[in-house]
């Protein structure tokens, strides 16, 4: 039998997502922070999980490698793949995507705009008709804005606490942000029965 892999996004995800997983008794038989290994097996015959960074979760699934994916809904807004069913919205990690910047800012066209998120950044703002010119960069996206790099930044809201060290105030929501359960969909035809059962448990 060919098991089921399923990727979780590392980071603040991971840590909800395996909370999850053990309150409906799916437990991971090394932990995923002390192994270096990078598949385990879990205490569900037919079921592995990996731990990936969160872009890379949709990339895997495309591939038809890997069969189940939980990740935030920013991350798979970001992607192109579109070989995945969207099986559950898990509600963890909740979060918010929203431009943000100096206070008293009033977002304009031809705004400069630092993001991890390239693609929703220039949809956002092109469905507001305000052309923009997008800065991709990888992390502390807040810097952009403080430093006067960017004019506004669109990035991930939590608890509102690095704004607000910053100096940086919400400008604007962009989407509301929880992790989803998806699922290739044709590993969902070949596997529907482990892949139901699997969902029968974390409901
Ligand atoms: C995320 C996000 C914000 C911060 C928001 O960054 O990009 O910087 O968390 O959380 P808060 O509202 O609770 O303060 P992360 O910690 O993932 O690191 P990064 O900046 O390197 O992406």
């Amino acid at each position: 039998m060919k098991k089921l892999l399923l990727a979780i996004s590392k980071g603040r995800i991971l840590e909800e997502a395996l909370e999850l997983l053990e309150k409906s008794n799916i437990k991971c038989l090394e932990s995923p922070h002390a192994s270096r290994k990078l598949i385990i097996e879990t205490n569900l015959k037919f079921l592995d999980i990996m731990i990936v960074r969160a872009s890379d979760v949709p990339v895997y699934i495309e591939s038809g490698k890997v069969d189940l994916g939980i990740v935030g809904k920013d991350t798979l807004l970001e992607t192109s793949a579109n070989s995945h069913l969207r099986l559950k919205d898990l509600n963890i990690a909740a979060c918010k995507l929203v431009i943000a910047g100096k206070k008293g800012k009033i977002l304009a066209s031809n705004m400069k705009v630092a993001t991890k998120y390239p693609m929703i950044t220039k949809k956002f703002f092109q469905d507001e008709g305000l052309p923009c010119s997008v800065l991709k960069l990888y992390g502390s996206i807040e810097l952009a804005a403080v430093l006067g790099l960017s004019d506004v930044i669109v990035d991930l809201v939590e608890t509102g606490q690095t704004l607000k060290d910053n100096g940086l105030v919400e400008l604007q929501l962009i989407e509301k942000i929880t992790s989803l359960l998806i699922v290739n969909k044709t590993s969902y035809k070949i596997n529907r029965q482990h892949i139901d059962h699997f969902l029968n448990k974390i409901n």
